[in-house]
């Protein structure tokens, strides 16, 4: 038996990984978190499996389903919103089925970060614009920030941002911003991005919150950075006529020539 953690991507149901439908369709049991997780993912699960919301149950409940299907011998796909790496609270249950012994895997997912800057057709490390991206969070209810993270700190970077769990402190994030970025720097909120109701509103920094409606006050990014808008960047050096790189040797004296194209052992271009 073994646990199947599923990043189930940022909404769109065909954002969803190969690998990640055939474990849900694998899995006789799904365990899917709340309303971030697309319905139509769970269409994957194989007929008669136990498909259980989390979203009211607390951890000791999760657990309790893991060690049931466990004692029955049941693989289960686990299924959090875009990836398991940031905001997924999948550490602590794998804290948990380690102590406990049980196997687990972990299939990353779209994150929604990835979506957000799909829809606003952005690459938010644009050369000599920004080489960073931020993902942060304004504190919450339930999770204070760590001493030195704070938004002023990552400001000063001049990174690109990108602000989850936080709309609903829009107009104090902006006025934190301003001072770093500049009232003109490109910013935008993305609503559910990749759903039929993804929204997007794109503003500059300064006139952000007037441009949000208040209704959209969960499930969206703020983005903001020079990255965002600026046509003014330099053209990446990667594919430069000059530019000397492993698959574009430019002499026989490159460091290059006569590499051969092994993707097995190298890795591959961008
Ligand atoms: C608990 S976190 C989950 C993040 C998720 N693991 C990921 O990879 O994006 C939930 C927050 O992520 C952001 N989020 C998740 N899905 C989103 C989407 N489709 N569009 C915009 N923001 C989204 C929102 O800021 C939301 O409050």
């Amino acid at each position: 038996m073994t646990v199947h953690f599923i990043g189930a991507g940022p909404g769109a149901p065909d954002l969803l990984t190969l690998r990640g439908r055939d474990l849900i369709a694998a899995s006789p049991v799904c365990l899917y978190a709340g309303s971030l997780v697309p319905r139509a993912v769970l269409r994957h699960c194989p007929e008669g499996a136990r498909v259980v919301n989390t979203a009211p149950m607390d951890l000791d409940a999760i657990m309790a389903e893991i060690e049931a299907a466990d004692a029955r011998g049941e693989d289960v796909a686990r299924l959090h919103s875009g990836d398991l790496s940031v905001w997924s609270a999948m550490g602590e249950q794998i804290r948990r089925l380690e102590a406990r012994g049980i196997p687990y895997t972990v299939t990353p997912g779209v994150p929604s970060f990835a979506a957000a800057a799909a829809t606003l057709g952005a690459e938010l490390t644009l050369p000599e614009v920004a080489q960073s991206v931020v993902l942060t969070r304004t504190p919450g209810r339930a999770s204070s920030m760590p001493k030195g993270e704070s938004l002023a700190a990552f400001a000063a970077t001049g990174a690109t941002l990108v602000l989850h769990l936080s709309v609903q402190n829009l107009a104090a994030v902006v006025d934190t911003l301003m001072p770093h970025y500049g009232a003109d720097c490109p910013s935008a909120v993305v609503y559910r991005a990749s759903w039929p109701d993804e929204q997007v509103i794109r503003a500059p920094l300064s006139e952000l919150p007037d441009a949000v409606a208040p209704e959209i006050s969960r499930t969206a990014l703020i983005l903001v950075g020079r990255a965002l808008g600026t046509p003014d960047f330099a053209e990446s050096r990667l594919y430069a006529t000059y530019y000397d790189r492993r698959y574009r040797p430019q002499s026989a004296q490159s460091n290059w020539a006569g590499w051969k194209d092994d993707t097995s052992t190298q890795g591959g271009a961008p």
